[in-house]
């Protein structure tokens, strides 16, 4: 009988996380980059992924919480994700997931660069990452940066690369006033507890003294629906991970210092 109270506890739990995400984040209308209510000419955010995809299944979160409250979003794409040969099939597919977490499709912009491409083991060249980069912060006048951090969620090399490119950006002076934050990886148990992570992820961002930023996903339904434009690669085992994880829910930030 025990093994029953505690699966039914834990399917109440997690209704109940799911609920606190869909109707108790809405109402709350401060800014979680601009704690005093200041920063508001800081609007302009450059999303940098690594792959067609990683958007929906990790940041989806972060990106209804931008938009919903009108930040201007640009989303750098590193590579067109050819490691199957479908760069071109999948380079559509993160446009038509952009549409649906809307984000214009004229800010998102991909590279298909001969050293940068998707694959266990294609080490990317962190330097070149860092020029990549701080053109496109210089050209779009960028305020923030939002990435992976040195794990990148999956422990994906492409996804620690792209933090590594970031993090030079930051320390080579050649970027004035730009933040940036990165996407917090949990241990695999947060990882696939789906929505019950809001509250360890409230825990540690309450606990972190203002460094961390705790991001609700209030459109849950939308990180479903642009994943699955990502078609050739929506795929039953894809699906049990955007249900079960927790970076569907919610997105810890924590600013790179
Ligand atoms: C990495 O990129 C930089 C800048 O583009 C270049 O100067 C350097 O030679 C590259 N290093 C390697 C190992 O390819």
């Amino acid at each position: 009988m025990a093994w029953l109270v505690i699966i039914s506890s834990l399917i109440a739990l997690w209704l109940a996380s799911l609920f606190k995400i869909l109707h108790g984040s809405r109402s709350s209308s401060n800014d979680a980059f601009s704690p005093n209510g200041g920063a508001l000419n800081k609007r302009n955010v450059l999303l940098v992924v690594a792959h067609p995809d990683d958007e929906s299944m990790f940041f989806s979160p972060t990106i209804s919480y931008l938009t919903s409250r009108k930040y201007n979003l640009r989303i750098l794409c590193l590579s067109i994700g050819d490691a199957d040969g479908k760069g071109n099939v999948r380079k559509e597919e993160l446009y038509r997931a952009c549409a649906v977490l809307k984000v214009p499709v004229q800010q998102v912009k991909f590279l298909d660069h001969p050293d940068l491409q998707d694959g266990f083991g294609k080490v990317w060249n962190h330097s070149l990452l860092t020029r990549i980069i701080g053109e496109e912060v210089t050209n779009h006048d960028i305020d923030f940066i939002i990435t992976f951090d040195n794990y990148g969620v999956s422990g994906h090399c492409n996804h620690c690369d792209v933090y590594h490119g970031v993090r030079r950006l930051l320390s080579d002076g050649s970027q004035k006033d730009i933040e940036a934050w990165e996407l917090v990886s949990t241990n695999i148990v947060r990882k696939y507890s789906g929505p019950l992570d809001i509250w360890f992820s409230y825990l540690y961002a309450t606990l972190s003294g203002g460094e961390m930023r705790c991001l609700l996903n209030e459109h849950t339904q939308k990180s479903f629906l642009a994943m699955a434009q990502h078609s050739s690669q929506w795929v039953w085992f894809r699906k049990l991970f955007v249900a079960f994880s927790s970076y569907t829910y919610v997105n810890t930030l924590r600013k790179i210092n």
